[in-house]
């Protein structure tokens, strides 16, 4: 989703806006640009495509000042281009906003009446009109932005600067998230913390509805009545170490190689190595005895994660599970059990889909519980209990440690829901408890068919489409292959049960179409060797990925092998992520794809 940054600085604030987008640049986007007010003018550049674009317009167009605003936009509304970056303005007003107005048309015809005329297609020009107007009409800047967002409606974060005003600053948050930073002299305004992580690890994360107004010395936050409200400065710890790609060539590879620490970090949070007992983190309450079933909610990566706990809740707790994609789910109208638990899977914790669902399920009554990477985000804040995933901020766009962490989060959730319905004995729940605390360690292995994974991709990067195959949970795994296949190569590739080739998708078979069948040696593995077996008897090329048992029983039939750790089968779908990431990694390296910051997406759609 588009970036936000503004600074209130003691220093030139365009280099420091350019260094805090490049920062978000993980968002997604599609088009920049900055503001800046010096000496009672304001200066804008802005700039289609990537930050270099607009770097070198920055040699052009000075943009001098120690105030500024910058935005990273990933369009929703007109086409993505200059003249539709951001920031807009209008008369003595610039904004950068993210997310949408939704009554924006009714407020563009009043503004329009009242003769302003609009330079874009976009929402976002409204808000500078609408404050323009108020600012024609003789109000102070504070009455002209208070007036203008009580007029807004829809999910939006918005800074806004004022020509001739060059110590204050408005920022304001509904439904997209927007921080406050705290500086020595100096103020910021950001999507996240990361944003403005180069300045301060100080924030203030304003709550749904709020809005402030800062100087470089003072910081007023007010609700959406307009009443001053009490604020807390957070220290965010970790952000900062994301600060490069270190030895890796890419963000997703470093982050695929941080699995053994980030599924170590997750694990540890849950898992009490010395009496091998799972328990909830930070003390927290969760009566598995009074649920009747669990609703596991999510998008894309983490709809699948929460596929593969449905066999787990069900199998280890004896609790039935119905999984739904976010999008989907309060408009079918569900019929929700009062005495459910709802668990929403997130990474960024922001989703608007999921946040959606969060709410609906909250209305209805429900005890809800986040599997979320960012314990600060909307959505973890709006949780009765928050599952942290400790996977450490995740920069690439397609997601690979979160998944993980997702998965180890779940998993231990289903041994402390099995052991407190009683399905679980203490016996079980030490076996458990000992394969969890393997994960680290077999991730450290399966790691190691990353030169296998490179030369396959070769390849696989040819093919036009790929089927993924799998059987119990290694079907939602098969999903997420796909799915990081497509989202980063652009090859078109579908997940499928294994027993469901021979309903349709065997007619796709041919010497074009590559399968990658995910088998570890488990009960399934026979059936899934019979399903690879059609598949190489249509001249079907079968990329195999199983383990040294799994290699030998399917040994004549595919094409290629990846050899992954040998497991327990309750951990399968954790390590068997690590082969289809690299598969995925290479064959969009193989591309030449733009592999952290893929065309079209983003990292957070904070969006409906
Ligand atoms: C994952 O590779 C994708 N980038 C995407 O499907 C993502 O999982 C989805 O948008 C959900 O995001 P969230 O986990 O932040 O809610």
């Amino acid at each position: 989703m588009c970036g936000i940054i503004g600074i209130l600085g003691t220093k030139p604030a365009a280099p420091r806006i350019l260094e805090a987008l490049r920062r978000l640049e993980y968002r997604g986007y599609d088009s920049a640009g900055i503001a800046t007010l010096d000496s009672g003018e304001m200066f804008r550049v802005r700039a289609p495509g990537k930050l270099k674009n607009l770097e070198a317009a920055m040699e052009s167009v000075k943009t001098p000042g120690n105030a500024g605003i910058g935005h990273t936009r990933w369009a929703t509304h007109g086409a993505p281009n200059e003249n539709n970056a951001h920031p807009h303005t209008a008369g003595r007003v610039a904004i950068v906003h993210n997310g949408i107005i939704e009554n924006f048309r009714e407020l563009r015809e009043e503004a329009e009446a009242k003769g302003c005329e609009f330079k874009t297609q976009t929402d976002s020009e409204t808000i500078a009109h609408l404050v323009e107007i108020e600012l024609d009409a003789g109000k102070p800047p504070f009455e002209a932005v208070k007036t203008t967002i009580a007029k807004l409606r829809g999910a939006f974060g918005v800074a806004i600067i004022i020509k001739g005003e060059e110590d204050l600053m408005f920022g304001a948050r509904k439904g997209s998230p927007l921080i406050i930073g705290v500086g020595n002299e100096e103020t910021y305004l950001g999507s996240d913390a990361f944003a403005v992580a180069p300045f301060t690890d100080k924030v203030i994360y304003l709550k749904e509805g709020e809005w402030c107004a800062l100087t470089r010395h003072s910081i007023n936050v007010f609700n959406d009545d307009g009443e001053q409200v009490a604020y807390t400065i957070d220290t965010v710890l970790g952000v900062a170490d994301v600060v490069d790609k270190g030895p890796y060539r890419h963000y997703m590879l470093k982050e695929i190689f941080e699995q053994p620490e980030s599924t170590a970090r997750t694990i540890g949070a849950y898992v009490n190595a010395v009496d091998q007992t799972a328990q909830l983190p930070n003390e927290q309450e969760l009566d598995f005895t009074s649920f009747d079933r669990v609703y596991i909610i999510a998008c894309g990566t983490a709809y699948y994660a929460g596929c593969v706990a449905k066999y787990w809740f069900e199998k280890y707790a004896k609790l039935p599970v119905e999984t739904d994609i976010a999008s989907e789910f309060r408009y079918r109208e569900p019929a929700l059990s009062k005495n459910a638990l709802a668990i929403f899977v997130t990474q960024s914790g922001e989703t608007a889909d999921t946040l959606a669902a969060l709410r609906y399920c909250q209305e209805n009554g429900l005890t809800t519980a986040a599997v979320v990477n960012v314990p600060t985000s909307t959505i973890a804040r709006e949780s009765d209990a928050i599952l942290p995933t400790l996977a450490g901020a995740e920069v690439g766009v397609a997601s690979t440690k979160a998944f993980t962490a997702q998965l180890c989060s779940l998993a231990s959730l289903a041994v402390i829901a099995g052991r407190a319905r009683g399905v679980l004995t203490e016996k079980d729940e030490t076996h458990l408890t000992e394969q969890l605390m393997q994960i680290p360690g077999r991730i450290t292995e399966a790691l190691k068919v990353e030169n296998a994974a490179k030369e396959l991709a070769v390849d696989l990067s040819k093919a036009r489409d790929v089927l993924y195959l799998g059987r119990g949970t290694m079907f939602p795994i098969a999903m997420e292959g796909a799915l990081k296949l497509k989202e980063i190569s652009y090859i078109h590739a579908e997940g499928y049960a294994a027993g469901e080739l021979k309903h349709g998708p065997i007619a796709l078979i041919d010497e074009n179409t590559p399968v990658v069948m995910i088998a570890p040696t488990d009960p399934l593995l026979e059936k899934t060797i019979s399903n690879m077996q059609e598949v190489a008897a249509r001249h079907g090329k079968v990329l195999l990925i199983t383990d040294e048992n799994g290699a030998k029983v399917g040994a004549d039939t595919p094409a290629w092998t990846l050899i992954a750790p040998s497991c327990d089968p309750f951990i399968a779908p954790i390590l068997y992520s690590v082969p289809i990431q690299l598969l995925a990694y290479y064959v969009a390296v193989e591309k030449g794809t733009d592999v952290d910051q893929p065309r079209n997406l983003a990292k957070s759609v904070t969006v409906e």
